[in-house]
Parts: C-alpha cells; sequence; structure tokens
C-alpha cells in the first residue's frame, strides 16, 4: 500500500507541474481528487489492508490528499497571478520603480539641528503665538513707548494692539509669567518684519530664542553655552568672539561671532573680508524685564539669545541669497537631501 500512495504522489507531483491552463486543471481534479478518482480507488483498497497496518496506512493516503490539493491551489493561485499580469499588461519581471520620496526643508533641519544640540545640554523646547501684543513683542521686553528702539523691528501691526510678533524673544516672557525658575527653554519659531524684500532680508523667516533663569547665573554660563553650540553646529576649531551690542531686554549685550571657517578666516565675499561671521545676539537678562514677570533680580539673574535660523542655514551651506530658502524650486530644495 505504502508503495502504491507514494508512486501516485510522484504521479500527482508531475501532474501538477504541468497545470497550463484552466483545461489541465479540472483533468487533474478529475484525475486525482473527484470522487472516482485515483485517490479515492485507495481509499477504497483499504479494506483489503491488514488491520495492524490500516491505522497508518490511512493516515498517509490522507497526508496523500492533502498533498494534492494544495499542488492543485497552488497551480490556480499561478495561473491567476499570470492572467492578471497579462490582462493589465504588466510585466512583473521588471524591476521596481522607488517611491519618490520628500526629505525636510533646509530650515526644518537647521531648526531640528539647532534644537537637538540644547536639548542635549539641558534645554527643552518651548512655543508662543505668532500674533502679540505690542505688550508682549515690546513693552515687557523693555521696549518703551515711543522708544527708537522700536524702530529696530519694522512690524507688520494688525490692531492698534496686536502684530505679527517681529522675534521670538516675547515667548521668553511668557514663560518667566507661567513657569518659577529654573527655567531653560529654546524657543523657535516664525517671525515678521516689515521690509523690503531682498537677498539679504524677507517678510518672514525663523528665530531661536533661548533662556537660562536660575540663582547664579553668570555672563561665564551664557558664554560656556553659546561656545558649545557653535562648537558642535559649526566645528570645534573655531575661533569666536564676544562684541557689545545693545538690545533692551538684554544688560550687558552682546553679539557672537565666529571665525569664518568659509575662508579659514582670511577675509572672503561671506565674511565681507574680516574673517569673523555674527552668528547670534545675546546677554543677561534685564532686571526691567524681571519686573514685569515678577521675578526677584536680587535672588534670580538669567541669560538669553536669539539666532536667526536662515542666516545659519545660509552661513552653514555658503548661499549668498535669503530668498532661495523661500521660493521653492526644486533645483535648489534637492540639493538639501
Ligand atoms: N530678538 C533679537 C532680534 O530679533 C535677537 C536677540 C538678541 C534675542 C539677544 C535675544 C537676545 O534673546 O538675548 O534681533
Amino acid at each position: 500500500m505504502n508503495e502504491r500512495i507514494e508512486q501516485l504522489l510522484e504521479e500527482i507531483r508531475q501532474a501538477a507541474a504541468q497545470l497550463k491552463d484552466d483545461a489541465a486543471v479540472e483533468a487533474y481534479r478529475i484525475a486525482y481528487l473527484a470522487r472516482k478518482g485515483k485517490i479515492a480507488a485507495l481509499f477504497d483498497e483499504l479494506k483489503n489492508v491488514p488491520k495492524e497496518e490500516k491505522p497508518a496506512a490511512g493516515k498517509a493516503l490522507n497526508t496523500l490528499r492533502q498533498n494534492a490539493q494544495t499542488l492543485l491551489g497552488d497551480a490556480v493561485a499561478a495561473l491567476a497571478a499570470d492572467q492578471t499580469g497579462a490582462a493589465a499588461g504588466v510585466d512583473l519581471s521588471l524591476p521596481g520603480r522607488r517611491p519618490a520620496r520628500g526629505h525636510m526643508h533646509i530650515v526644518s533641519q537647521t531648526v531640528d539641528e539647532i534644537s537637538s544640540i540644547f536639548r542635549r545640554m539641558g534645554f527643552s523646547i518651548a512655543d508662543g503665538p505668532e500674533i502679540e501684543t505690542d505688550y508682549y513683542n515690546f513693552e515687557s521686553l523693555n521696549f518703551p513707548a515711543d522708544h527708537p528702539a522700536r524702530d529696530m523691528q519694522d512690524t507688520f501691526f494688525l490692531t492698534k494692539n496686536h502684530l505679527l510678533r517681529t522675534h521670538t524673544t516675547p515667548v521668553q516672557v511668557r514663560l518667566m509669567e507661567k513657569y518659577q525658575p529654573p527655567i531653560r527653554a529654546i524657543f523657535p519659531g516664525k517671525v515678521y518684519r516689515n521690509e523690503v524684500i531682498s537677498a539679504r532680508s524677507h517678510v518672514q523667516f525663523h528665530q531661536v530664542d533661548g533662556l537660562f533663569v536660575d540663582r547664579d547665573v553668570t555672563f561665564a554660563d551664557l558664554k560656556g553655552t553659546l561656545v558649545t553650540f557653535a562648537k558642535m553646529y559649526y566645528g570645534s576649531s573655531l575661533k569666536y568672539r564676544f562684541r557689545p551690542s545693545f538690545f533692551p531686554f538684554t544688560e550687558p549685550s552682546a553679539e557672537m561671532d565666529i571665525s569664518c571657517y568659509l575662508c579659514g578666516a582670511k577675509g572672503c565675499r561671506v565674511c565681507k573680508h574680516t574673517g569673523w561671521l555674527e552668528i547670534l545676539g545675546c546677554g543677561m537678562v534685564d532686571p526691567n524685564v524681571f519686573a514685569s514677570v515678577h521675578v526677584d533680580p536680587e535672588e534670580y539673574s538669567g541669560y538669553a539669545f536669539g539666532i536667526g535660523i536662515e542666516r545659519t542655514a545660509m552661513l552653514r551651506h555658503g548661499l549668498d541669497d535669503i530668498r532661495l530658502l523661500f521660493e521653492n524650486d526644486m533645483r535648489v530644495n534637492k540639493q538639501f537631501n
């Protein structure tokens, strides 16, 4: 019996390999699987098998029938796949086509890279509204009404009291209103200025501001953090310097320059032949700002800084026109994959 089962299995395997059309499939089914097929015939002969061999023989026959059915199912599925391919005019042997994949815009990449450096130094990420009040954008930051400092920022006013924020600095006031020190956060976002669009300025761009307030925060802490940032972002061998500057909300205020890595500080178009690149503004939080948020300047001190995102991306990638970052010319965008 076993031998005959083996033989039939071999025959069925060979037959299954020849199932090239529907007619062959039907013939196979009738020959082997139908009620009068060869497998059924073997089942009939089970009654002649000696009693002790019956269970094993029955089991082997069941396996044979399952195999015959699986082979049939596979052949039918293969035929169906062939037909769909042919009907749709699809050549399944062609190599696949890669789907077009997008990538982050260079401005977003720059925000992410800067954020990740500050996060590693323990800063959290905060957010604030793009439509601000005069109070948060100017007054609380120690820009007195009618003070010429307001002219530093050409503002889009929406109403007498509402405007598109000209910098991300107002988020520091919102944070200090909401949380008690210690506060250590950066706040990236969009800012707006009523400027003539040119290679150097745009009406909408991005900044990331930072704030650190705690007991005993000093200018040395500010320098340590910002030098670490600059080295991580621009390269560890750079030279740097802090120049005195003025912002209404910091005292003292400074701007940070790094040696021009494009020309090795020899002087080039990008550093305007000075050998230095200005990368950010910073300073110690002015006591008047602390007063507007009821933080005691006797107990706490803090530093703040502001970085222009487009400027940073342009310096890092040697771009000479900010408009390249906003026109969505794919020839430009694709270079920053
Ligand atoms: N808000 C300033 C600007 O838009 C940049 C800035 C300078 C932000 C110094 C700061 C800072 O937080 O401390 O030009």
